[in-house]
């Protein structure tokens, strides 16, 4: 039996810090219960100890995405604890700078296990939970799902298959009440770059193509679109890729 009885319960997967933690605090201020998932497991339960301080109805659940059956064992968790599922969100990621001819076999293969596969087992898991709660998936994506993006190239392949994944699943789902979508977020302001550095011999000409004119966004700045595109009012959204990278890909 469930230990709690919520309106609405969502995954949110790297909810430890960062983006994840920002769409956990916009989720909880709608009254959405969260399983919050994370490999660094002392720095999500600070995070989970934070949000419940608040109010916020929260469970950490810390596991390595990158195997199946912790993916599968993420959304057990939630319906044990929640009884329901109405939102996942895939919000881990990993990246790397590298030039692409010294990419080693392991950093490649963990990249796609994490932003790729892992997604997949997630919504493979979670899908028969959503069909009966109408609810919704939302894949955190990057605006290098959507332009070609120097040094960071097995990270981009992890998400354009991620892109692909939306539009695929949604495509199969057309016809059932659940909605799968996905927002591509350009630089944030977070710990995604701690211990991976640029090349010391990257040509910077390069990465300023794709860091943008403006100043990259504040986490809780995106986390208010995939909240939104996660809740009832964006009931007529599915399939859809929602830039929000402050115009990077406009051009
Ligand atoms: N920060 C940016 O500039 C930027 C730009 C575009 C897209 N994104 C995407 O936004 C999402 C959130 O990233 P962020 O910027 O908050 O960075 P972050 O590094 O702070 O957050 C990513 C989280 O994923 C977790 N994670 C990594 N591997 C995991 C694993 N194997 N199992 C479970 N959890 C794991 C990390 O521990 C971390 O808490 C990522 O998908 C990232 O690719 C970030």
């Amino acid at each position: 039996m469930p230990t709690q009885h919520p309106q609405r319960a969502a995954i949110i997967t790297g909810a430890a810090r960062g983006l994840g933690r920002a769409i956990a605090e916009a989720l909880a201020a709608q009254g959405v219960a969260l399983l919050l998932v994370d490999i660094l497991a002392d720095r999500l339960e600070e995070t989970c100890a934070e949000l419940k301080q608040t109010g916020a109805p929260a469970t950490a659940f810390a596991t390595d995405i990158s195997a199946k059956a912790n993916c599968t064992a993420a959304v057990e968790a939630a319906i044990a604890t929640y009884g329901r599922l109405d939102i996942l969100i895939n919000a881990a990621g990993l990246m790397r700078f590298n030039h692409a001819t010294n990419v080693p076999e392991d950093e490649f293969w963990r990249i796609m296990q994490v932003n790729a596969a892992a997604p997949f087992w997630l919504c493979q898991a979670a899908i028969p939970h959503l069909l009966q709660t109408q609810g919704n998936i939302v894949n955190v994506l990057s605006q290098s799902a959507l332009m070609g993006a120097s040094y960071i190239v097995p990270y981009s392949m992890s998400k354009a298959a991620l892109l692909q994944l939306t539009k695929s699943l949604a495509m199969e789902y057309a016809d059932k009440p659940i909605r799968i979508n996905a927002v591509a977020p350009g630089a944030m302001m977070t710990e995604i770059s701690t211990g991976t550095r640029p090349p010391a011999d990257a040509d910077f000409a390069k990465i300023k193509r794709y860091s943008g004119i403006r100043p990259p966004a504040q986490a809780a700045e995106v986390a208010s679109v995939v909240a939104f595109i996660a809740s009832p009012a964006a009931s007529a959204v599915h399939g859809a890729v929602w830039t929000a990278d402050c115009g990077v890909t406009a051009g």
